[in-house]
């Protein structure tokens, strides 16, 4: 059967919109969106689901105190309304507790935008991925698509492409570059696999398994 994908955005969501495009084309192989949720009330990726005849969600995250309340409302939503197989977050900037990962065990993916370990956890997201990769003066960044576990950033890697830091750039350069030539192609790619059944976690390691 078909999975139910539900995307957690925080912002433009052009990774929402890759993973529109993606299944336009055919190419979410098993798998269907079949909701998008927002933490803020006016992310331009609300616009882009609705567009696309999603429904989409606002669950605000300052309408709670703490991760652990907006984790659980979340949580509910996901499980009761939704009814989601996967949780794609894709530009999702809160941070979610446990109970998230036990309700889908292996089933919460997230997009970083560089190489993790490197320029990740706490505090390291979005263009501040980019600043800081500058400020070190690496030659190669890139994107990991990773499970969700509760350590930020430190679940196991599912995919994971380079693109090269060029002189000159700044952080929004770098950051277009990577999301076109890294982004946008392995989150489709991520999920489509995910919802074949071909992802198989083995410790640290996620093994992808021939079609059948
Ligand atoms: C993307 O670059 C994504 O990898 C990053 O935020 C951007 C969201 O863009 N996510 C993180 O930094 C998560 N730690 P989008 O809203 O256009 O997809």
């Amino acid at each position: 059967m078909s999975k139910r994908i539900a995307v957690l955005v925080s912002g433009g969501g052009t990774n929402l919109q890759a993973l529109i495009d993606a299944q336009g084309r055919g190419e979410l192989v098993n798998g269907r969106i079949s909701a998008v949720i927002s933490s803020t009330p006016d992310a331009f990726a609300l616009e882009r689901a609705k567009n696309a005849g999603i429904p989409g969600y606002v669950l605000p995250r300052w309408d709670f105190s703490d991760s652990r309340g907006y984790t659980a409302a979340l949580t509910r939503l996901l499980r009761e309304t939704v009814g989601a197989d996967l949780v794609v977050m894709a530009g999702f900037m809160t941070i979610l507790t446990e109970e998230l990962f036990q309700a889908y065990p292996n089933a919460v993916i997230n997009i970083h935008p560089s190489l993790i370990p490197s320029f990740c956890g706490v505090g390291c997201y979005g263009l501040h991925v980019h600043e800081k990769a500058l400020e070190y003066g690496v030659k190669i960044s890139g994107a990991t698509v990773h499970f969700v576990t509760e350590e930020c950033d430190a679940g196991p890697i599912i995919l994971q492409k380079a693109a090269e830091v060029l002189p000159g750039d700044t952080p929004e350069v770098l950051q277009r570059r990577i999301m076109e030539q890294c982004e946008w192609k392995l989150l489709p790619q991520a999920v489509s696999l995910f919802c074949q059944d071909r992802l198989k976690v083995e410790g640290r390691a996620v093994r992808i398994l021939d079609c059948l």
